[in-house]
């Protein structure tokens, strides 16, 4: 029998394919709000190896999903290097905005371990209690969506303050990313040897590139990223998720060496299919408003997915993050229809 996530980023195709959720620990679950509450703030729950091990597991033990995601966020590196972070109720994560030379040498040179052991701790514990059937993926952030929170100290629209720093003062911009390519390096392979079995490298705001910084900024970065696992950790299974990268997405998969490809929703399937998954799996790309909206809008997106993608090596997901204001019955038709 074996794993259908891992049959698939073998190169095989499947009927059926596997499918989960980006987010789908999250908000939009009643038992996710309910230890939520319990945990105290967002990074209390991601640091508590029991109460995070729990809400990873909700959404596969309420919807039977071929993966397990580590529950965590991409802040945890930022916050396991040194720096200050924070989750306001409401509005997003705060950190100390880092910008310039003087708060890249306030960095730590390892990972604190009070922050990183806690992850591995849940990836262990969620490893030992998942089925046979279910894969655990492990994840970070791509050093440059890390970099743009650490930059601006919050999310922005356009990542315009990183940008700035990565034009005037591309050295110190260069040792940030090179910071942040040995630090995701480093929790990645301890994610592998805590049990993870597969992980998603998250470049959000890959999107907001022109193609020189593109390459620069996130296809070189990932390039170190996925050999350096590998060299630990060898045949390592890494999703890249560039979402927006639109035409830089063909070069990211064939540079980078990435085994598998997440795509947004915005990208056309068709040129999904003759480019990037002659070359490896495709993941995605369900338009999470899609999902929200749920019936026949739901029904015609799912329906395209498996038209265009489903006849190759394909994960079923969104294109990005679950909404919390989803409809859990939307989810479960959109399962029904996949799985027919
Ligand atoms: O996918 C999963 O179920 C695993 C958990 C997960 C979270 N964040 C939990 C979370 C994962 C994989 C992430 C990744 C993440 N975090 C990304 C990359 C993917 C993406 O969605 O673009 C980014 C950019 C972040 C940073 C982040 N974390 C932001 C901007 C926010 C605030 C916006 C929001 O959705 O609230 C978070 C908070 C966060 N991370 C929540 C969850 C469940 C909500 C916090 C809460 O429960 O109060």
């Amino acid at each position: 029998m074996g794993k259908k996530l891992l049959r698939v980023l073998a190169g095989k195709h499947e009927a059926v394919p596997p499918v989960w959720l980006m987010r789908q620990a999250g908000r939009y679950l009643p038992e996710y709000r309910a230890i939520r509450e319990r945990a105290g703030g967002f990074l209390d729950l991601c640091l508590n190896p029991e109460l995070a091990a729990e809400v990873t597991l909700q959404p596969v033990r309420r919807f039977g999903f071929d993966a397990a995601i580590l529950f965590s966020d991409i802040l945890v590196v930022p916050l396991a290097l040194g720096r200050k972070v924070e989750f306001l109720v409401g509005e997003g994560p705060k950190l100390e905005p880092l910008a310039d030379g003087e708060g890249l040498a306030a960095l730590r040179d390892n990972l604190d371990e009070r922050v990183v052991a806690p992850v591995y701790e849940t990836v262990r514990s969620v490893k030992a209690l998942l089925g046979s059937k279910t894969t655990l993926i492990g994840f970070c952030g791509a050093p440059w969506t890390v970099a743009t929170y650490m930059v601006a100290g919050q999310g922005t629209s356009d990542q315009a303050p990183a940008r700035r720093f990565a034009h005037y003062d591309a050295d110190n911009f260069q040792r940030l990313i090179d910071r942040l390519v040995q630090a995701s390096t480093e929790y990645l392979t301890g994610q592998f040897r805590a049990g993870a079995e597969v992980v998603q490298v998250f470049d959000t705001w890959a999107g907001v590139l022109s193609p020189d910084q593109f390459d620069r900024w996130c296809i070189l970065p990932m390039q170190k990223i996925v050999e350096g696992v590998r060299k630990e950790v060898p045949g390592a299974k890494i999703i890249g998720f560039p979402r927006g990268a639109t035409a830089m997405t063909l070069p990211y998969v064939e540079m980078t060496g990435v085994s598998a490809i997440g795509i947004d929703w915005t990208f056309p399937r068709m040129i999904a299919r003759e480019t990037l998954q002659q070359r490896v799996p495709v993941q995605g790309n369900v338009d999470p408003l899609a999902l929200l909206a749920g019936g026949t809008a739901l029904d015609r997106e799912v329906d395209d997915v498996m038209k265009e993608l489903g006849g190759g090596p394909l994960i079923f997901n969104l294109g990005h993050g679950i909404l919390p204001e989803t409809p859990i019955v939307n989810v479960e038709r959109m399962l029904k229809r996949v799985r027919g």
